[in-house]
C-alpha cells in the first residue's frame, strides 16, 4: 500500500517541471561567487508539494526503515551546545516518529532518499541547477549529489554542528529560523575542530563566539539557503511541524578530507602542522601523501579479507 502512494505520486508528480522553479535570489554573479564561501538565499516551487506530505513521508520511510544506515531520529529538549548522539532515541520505529511528529519533541533525518525515483527526480533538477550556477570550473568539484529530508516537531533545535558537504536547505513546510557562521572564522571552528571531524566524528564545539559572529536567515517554504562547508550552524524550528530537505554534495576528498586527516595524524605525533591556506603546496603535498597512504590501507585491508 505505501509503495502505491508513492509510485501514484511520482506519476502524478512526473507532469510537474522537472526543474521545479530553482532560482537564486542573488543575482548569479554573487550567488557563484559566495558557493563554498558564504550563506545565500534561493527558492523554488515545491512550496506543500504531496511529494512532502506526512502522509507520503510515512510511506517513504517504509523503504527506509530497511536501510537502518539511511534513518536516523531522536527525541527531548535539546540545547545548542548538546553534542550530536547524546539525545535519548524514542523505542518506536521510524514510521511510527513520522506519524506522532506534531507531538513527539523529534528530529527525524532520512538519507538517500533519491534511491526512490520521485524523489531523484527532485534531486536531478537541483544538481542541475547548482551546477549550472557554479560555471564549469567550479562545478568540477561539486560531487556525488545526495538527498535527505528532514521532519521536525514544532520548536525542535538542532544543536551547533557543521558539515563537510556543500550543503542546501530548502524549506517545503512549516518554517525554520537557522543561524550560520561563517566557515573560515577559526574562533568558531578551530584547525583541531576540523582535524577531530575528518579523523574522528567530532561535529564541532560549541564556543560563545558562534552566536555573536553568525548570519541569521528566517526560512519559509518555498525558500532556501545555501550553507558553506564547515560553516557551522544551528537551527530553530517554529511552532509546526517542519518539513525540509537537504541537498548535499562532495568536494574531492583531497581537497579538505586527507590534508585534515593528514595534520590529526601529525599533531598526535607531537607536530603543529600548519593549518590549511598557509601553504598551498604543503596542503597538497599533504593530502596527496595521506589520500595514497590511505589507499593503500585499505587495498590491503580487502586482500587480507579475501
Ligand atoms: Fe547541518
Amino acid at each position: 500500500m505505501h509503495g502505491e502512494v508513492v509510485s501514484r505520486l511520482q506519476s502524478s508528480d512526473s507532469d510537474a517541471s522537472a526543474s521545479h522553479g530553482w532560482r537564486s535570489l542573488e543575482p548569479p554573479d554573487t550567488a557563484r561567487d559566495s558557493l563554498h564561501r558564504r550563506p545565500f538565499r534561493f527558492a523554488h516551487d515545491l512550496r506543500n508539494s504531496p511529494l512532502f506530505s506526512l502522509e507520503s513521508l510515512v510511506a517513504l520511510s517504509h523503504e527506509i526503515m530497511h536501510r537502518p544506515g539511511d534513518a536516523y531520529f531522536d527525541a527531548g529538549d535539546v540545547a545548542i551546545d548538546d553534542r550530536w548522539g547524546n539525545i535519548p532515541m524514542p523505542q518506536m520505529s521510524l514510521p511510527e516518529v513520522i506519524g506522532r511528529v506534531e507531538t513527539a519533541r523529534a528530529w527525524i533525518i532520512m538519507k538517500h532518499v533519491e534511491k526512490n525515483p520521485a524523489y531523484a527526480e527532485v534531486l536531478d533538477g537541483f544538481a542541475r541547477f547548482v551546477w549550472d550556477l557554479a560555471g564549469p570550473k567550479q562545478a568540477r568539484m561539486i560531487r556525488n549529489p545526495e538527498m535527505l529530508i528532514i521532519v521536525n516537531s514544532p520548536n525542535r533545535l538542532t544543536p551547533l554542528h557543521f558539515d563537510a558537504e556543500i550543503n542546501f536547505l530548502v524549506q517545503v513546510s512549516g518554517t525554520k529560523q537557522i543561524w550560520i557562521c561563517d566557515p573560515m572564522d577559526r574562533s568558531v571552528v578551530s584547525e583541531r575542530d576540523l582535524e577531530a571531524y575528518y579523523a574522528a566524528n567530532n561535529y564541532g564545539t560549541y564556543r560563545p563566539e558562534a552566536e555573536k559572529n553568525a548570519a541569521h536567515f528566517a526560512l519559509d517554504p518555498g525558500e532556501g539557503v545555501h550553507i558553506p562547508s564547515h560553516g557551522a550552524h544551528w537551527v530553530r524550528n517554529g511552532g509546526s511541524v517542519s518539513v525540509s530537505f537537504s541537498l548535499n554534495f562532495e568536494h574531492p576528498n583531497w581537497l579538505h578530507r586527507d590534508l585534515h586527516r593528514a595534520n590529526h595524524y601529525l599533531r598526535r605525533f607531537g607536530l603543529t602542522p600548519r593549518p590549511q591556506g598557509a601553504s598551498p603546496v604543503a596542503d597538497r603535498v599533504k593530502a596527496l601523501g595521506f589520500g595514497a597512504m590511505d589507499r593503500t590501507r585499505t587495498a590491503i585491508r580487502r586482500l587480507k579479507k579475501r
